[in-house]
């Protein structure tokens, strides 16, 4: 996908993408084409409902020849245009354009706001929404896309601000989320024998370069020199070695204190000893998404420029089963020094956040915000539409909400209590990695990984097991079954409001 921001007149494409609202007076519907001249053409089309303006409707004209294009695209925008309605907007202009074969369009900004606030937000969510929505993960199918198929789409969006700044910027940042949010979503979609923990570390390498962040890796023995007991256990049941993959961008000056994203780069999870049922384990691939998403958030931070030093943290392993592998009721010892049982080595996230949270709070952070496929349980309480977070920070609510306002993307307050904690006390060890308690088993996985995260830094988690894959059945610019790239925009959002 091709994206341009230019004046009108100054593209000229074989099609027209125009804006119709829908909107009720006094109980009656009132549908209007927002392009008088066009308005006028297909007076026809509205009367006899073809063209309804209701959110997301799209209506192809073709060969209808108006204004020198070939064919016009009517689509709804409902009552008023918001940011995650424009999203789900261009997800539906490019699917009308590749069903119809069409390779270039001209899309009427003015006509869906001539609004110098709103301008911003909407090209913003245009083109975030567009590019999501051309993500594809075909590269490992053998049989190249058809001849006939169209190639790249291109996309000219036309608003008289097109030389505004803050129209500029917003064009700017949409093109760098959506591309960072499409990296993030391939090594998700990655399976297990292609994406190791040594893989995820040489992408997060390769991603780096040339942006101005510095990226260090640790290998195993690095791993156990630094006391980090929680990602050795858990991949000592695998072949494979585990990294510790640390990406540090510094935009603001250097005395100033971070802001610490730890994402959950457990590349493939079957459970270890205590393995999981076969249906469906194929979707543990996916269990590496919050590392990925916290690698491409710092990158698009570092991209956006922004004035805050921030880092990305990614503990990375198999969760496995060989000879070697920890046995249930096995102790290890994160690298503050605490101890735990593992009563289920399916219950693995915890333990490789544990070592990865004690080192982003040894960075002495402002904030520190982990995103992990952590529980099933946080998908029985909030199904696929709600990421759920946890923090027992008030301000740092205020915040989450707001960026989370801000990206469009849906969160959760959950609950996180002395309670909890005390579920996961432990008999032999410090802690168990499993409640003793019925239910609430997000917020006891929260609890747990609060005990390393040193006192008095703000923290919150996010728990993306409900959001992080298989999202399209709701969002139409995320892919039906790959992974959606949860909490990046979110994220991004989140490190402004430490600028
Ligand atoms: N990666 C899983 C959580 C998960 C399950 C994410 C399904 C997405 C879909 C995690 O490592 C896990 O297995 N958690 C256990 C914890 C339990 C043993 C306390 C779970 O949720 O069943
Ligand atoms: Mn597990
Ligand atoms: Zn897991």
């Amino acid at each position: 996908m091709k994206l341009n921001l230019m004046k009108p007149g100054s593209a000229q494409g074989a099609t027209l993408v125009a804006f119709a609202s829908s909107t009720k007076k006094e109980k009656t519907e009132v549908v209007k084409i927002h392009h008088a001249t066009l308005a006028k053409k297909l007076s026809e089309s509205v009367e006899d409902k073809t063209i309804t303006g209701k959110a997301q409707s799209v209506t192809l004209f073709r060969d209808i020849s108006f204004e020198g294009y070939r064919h016009v695209i009517v689509i709804g925008i409902g009552a008023k245009a918001e940011a995650e309605s424009l999203r789900k907007i261009a997800a539906e202009v490019k699917k009308c354009l590749t069903a119809a074969k069409i390779n270039e369009a001209v899309i009427d900004f003015d006509g869906l706001t001539s609004s110098k606030k709103d301008a911003p937000d909407f090209v913003q969510a245009f083109v975030e929404g567009a590019l999501l929505a051309s993500y594809e993960f075909t590269e490992l199918k053998s049989k190249k896309s058809d001849k006939n198929d169209v190639k790249e789409i291109t996309l000219h969006l036309c608003s008289k601000l097109a030389a505004d700044a803050a129209v500029k910027k917003a064009f700017t940042e949409g093109q760098i989320l959506g591309e960072c949010v499409n990296f993030s979503r391939r090594l998700g979609d990655l399976p297990g024998n292609m994406m190791t923990p040594t893989i995820l570390a040489q992408e997060a390498v390769a991603a780096a370069k040339g942006t101005g962040i510095k990226a260090t890796v640790w290998d195993k023995a690095r791993i156990k020199k630094e006391k980090m007991g929680g990602l050795l256990g858990v991949s000592q049941g695998s072949d494979q070695e585990p990294r510790f993959i640390v990406l540090e961008y510094k935009g603001a000056a250097a005395s100033k204190k971070p802001v610490c994203f730890v994402g959950k780069g457990l590349t493939f999870d079957c459970g270890g000893i205590s393995i999981k049922p076969s249906a469906a384990m194929e979707e543990m691939k996916y269990d590496m998404c919050g590392g990925a998403n916290v690698i491409g958030a710092v990158i698009a931070m570092a991209k956006l420029k922004l004035k805050i030093n921030v880092m990305a943290i990614v503990p990375s392993t198999e969760n496995l089963v060989n000879g070697s592998a920890t046995k249930p009721g096995d102790v290890h010892y994160a690298r503050n020094g605490k101890s735990f049982e593992v009563n289920n080595t399916d219950a693995e996230g915890r333990l490789i956040l544990a070592d990865a949270l004690c080192y982003a709070s040894e960075q002495k952070p402002q904030a520190i915000f982990d995103a992990a496929t952590l529980t099933g349980a946080i998908i029985m309480a909030l199904g696929n539409t709600h990421t759920g977070y946890f923090t027992r920070d008030k301000s740092l609510k205020t915040k989450i909400e707001s960026a989370a306002e801000s990206s469009g993307e849906l969160v959760w307050n959950m609950p996180l209590t002395d309670y909890h904690v005390n579920d996961i006390k432990g008999t032999f060890a410090d802690f168990s990695n499993i409640s003793s308690g019925k239910g609430a088993g997000s917020a006891t996985a929260a609890a747990f990984l609060e005990q390393f995260v040193e006192e008095g830094i703000p923290w919150a988690h996010f728990d993306i097991a409900g959001t992080a894959w298989a999202v399209g059945n709701r969002l139409n610019y995320c892919p039906a079954k790959g992974a959606s790239g949860a909490m990046i925009r979110t994220f991004v959002e989140l490190a402004k409001q430490y600028v």
